[in-house]
């Protein structure tokens, strides 16, 4: 099915996740769309929370039941169509951060969350599309490096285009998504510090992404490949 047919919307939920979650248990249909004006207990990645506050920031979830090529440049196919519907809604340049932020001018405006049961069969993928958030009300920490698209978007508009770019770039062969995401690559040359396996911290320098939809790492000691669900990047990127 087209992606957002069904859409389900609501004025607050928990979490778009959770209910695109529950929908597939129950049988969904591939590209079900759930939005809420709102959402109270909003997810991000790595056990974040996500605020979403009511009317001034997109919370979309969709519900895939098709296969992906290369499952690991899922989250990169939704982050670049993240970025072309920012720049249709009016912002000239919108850049990721690997594997998902969304940034204009190096601040982040969009975040991905992708759940995946590959043994049922679904991913739910959200964006978090921030569209008129006041700087007072980003959460503490995310002030001063989260922004919003502009006033007088509607949200509805927003949602629509974030469907038919989700579409096409999900029909699109990975190897162009690839290219459009080394263009808007935000770490590449940046010296970026990650935390994994038993020693902890680790650095080096971003140099792209592979086939895969990993990131690519010069280190002292040759180059590695990071994997989204391993690695927890430190706040030295950007
Ligand atoms: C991130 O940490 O950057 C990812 C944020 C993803 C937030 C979106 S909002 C819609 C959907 N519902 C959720 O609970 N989370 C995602």
């Amino acid at each position: 099915m087209p992606v957002g047919r069904p859409h389900r919307h609501f004025r607050t939920v928990g979490s778009t996740n959770q209910v695109a979650r529950e929908l597939a248990g129950a049988g969904a249909a591939d590209g079900t769309v759930v939005t809420s004006d709102a959402q109270s207990a909003g997810r991000g990645r790595q056990g974040r929370q996500w605020s979403t506050p009511a009317g001034a920031a997109l919370a979309w979830s969709l519900l895939l039941r098709r296969t992906v090529e290369v499952p690991g440049t899922l989250p990169l196919q939704i982050g670049v169509a993240v970025c072309e519907t920012v720049e249709y809604l009016g912002v000239e340049r919108a850049r990721l951060k690997w594997p998902n932020d969304v940034l204009i001018d190096g601040l982040k405006c969009a975040g991905v969350l992708v759940e995946a049961r590959p043994r049922e069969g679904w991913a739910v993928v959200g964006v978090g599309l921030n569209l008129a958030v006041d700087e007072q009300d980003f959460p503490e920490e995310l002030r001063g490096r989260a922004t919003s698209v502009g006033h007088r978007i509607d949200p509805r508009s927003a949602t629509t285009a974030l469907n038919r770019f989700v579409e096409a770039r999900l029909a699109a062969p990975v190897d162009s998504t690839l290219a459009e995401m080394a263009d808007r690559d935000a770490l590449r040359g940046r010296r970026v510090s990650w935390q994994a396996g038993p020693e902890g911290s680790h650095t080096g320098v971003a140099a792209g992404i592979d086939e895969a939809g990993n990131l690519l790492v010069e280190t002292a000691d040759g180059t590695v490949s990071l994997n989204a669900g391993e690695v927890h990047l430190g706040g030295s990127a950007l």
